[in-house]
């Protein structure tokens, strides 16, 4: 038998063998230095958590990151120098478990991209979780929840209506649009009015919309569900008005240069 035959398959497997220990070392290295706040699969009790699970933090910084070494490169910055400007989480998120503290004490750069990597190619999201929230109480499985993500809390949509809080969330380091402190101050002002304002109407008319639907789809007098429809407008007409006010100052924070480049 020729050398070559028997070397490529050892050779295979070495390779095999050495991506596994890769993934077995980081995710070692993840239940050392991550797991003790950052649990690894969905908890039954959402009570005991003292941080977001791991699931929850993947979604995120995979919703607001499209590719993977920009999401790598996300979640080691952040675990070694935490600062809510940079976290793509919800803000209530911060408000109930606290600023993650700063890990650089715990871990170095290179266990972080090994810890990033294996959290963004092994933590499963469950893809039918429509909650935008990292700590959903809810799980994350009912069919529900999937009706709730077409309902749009607003009254006008479309591109006139763009979502600006998200997008420079995105842009937040970009050196082309080169945010100054102080615009980067301001904005989270207005991100954290806007998203709890719109957080608070948004299960209200979900859950109201929903009924309507159905009572519709029962048949139901229209006389007995025009009340309903009017308090519906009414939320929406709020929920409307806190998104045209964001798009407004967010105008009068940037420069036209800079609003150009979005
Ligand atoms: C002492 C507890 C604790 C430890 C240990 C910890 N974290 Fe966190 N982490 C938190 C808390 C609390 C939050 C939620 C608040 C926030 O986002 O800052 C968080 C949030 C995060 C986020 C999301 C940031 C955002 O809001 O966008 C990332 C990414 C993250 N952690 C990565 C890690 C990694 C990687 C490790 C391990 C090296 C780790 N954390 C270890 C407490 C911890």
């Amino acid at each position: 038998m020729k050398l070559n035959k028997i070397l490529m398959p050892l050779g295979l497997l070495l390779t095999l063998s050495s991506a596994l220990l890769a993934t077995s070392t980081a995710e070692k290295l993840f239940d050392t230095k991550c797991a003790s706040c950052h649990v690894k699969i969905k908890p039954a009790d959402f009570s005991t958590l003292i941080a977001p699970p791991a699931m929850g933090i993947v979604k995120h910084v995979k919703m607001n990151y499209n590719n993977r070494d920009e999401a790598i490169d996300f979640i080691t910055s952040f675990a070694l120098d935490p600062q809510e400007s940079k976290a793509v989480c919800m803000p209530k998120t911060i408000k109930k478990f606290g600023l993650m503290p700063s890990q650089k004490d715990n871990v170095t750069k290179a266990e972080l991209d090994q810890i990033a990597a294996w959290m963004y190619d092994n933590i499963k999201i469950n893809k039918s979780c429509n909650s935008k929230d990292c700590n959903s109480k809810k799980g994350c499985n009912s069919k529900k929840e999937k009706k709730k993500k077409n309902i749009s809390p607003f009254l006008i949509t479309g591109k006139e209506m763009p979502h600006l809080t998200k997008i420079l969330k995105m842009n937040w380091e970009n050196k082309e649009l080169n945010l100054s402190e102080k615009q980067k101050k301001k904005l989270l002002v207005i991100r954290k009015v806007t998203m709890d304002g719109v957080m608070e109407l948004k299960p209200q008319i979900s859950k109201l919309e929903t009924k309507i639907k159905m009572l519709i789809t029962e048949g139901t007098n229209p006389q007995k569900l025009y009340p309903m429809v009017q308090k519906l407008s009414k939320l929406k007409a709020e929920a409307t008005k806190i998104h045209i006010n964001c798009i407004f100052n967010t105008k009068n924070i940037l420069t036209i240069q800079q609003l150009k480049i979005l």
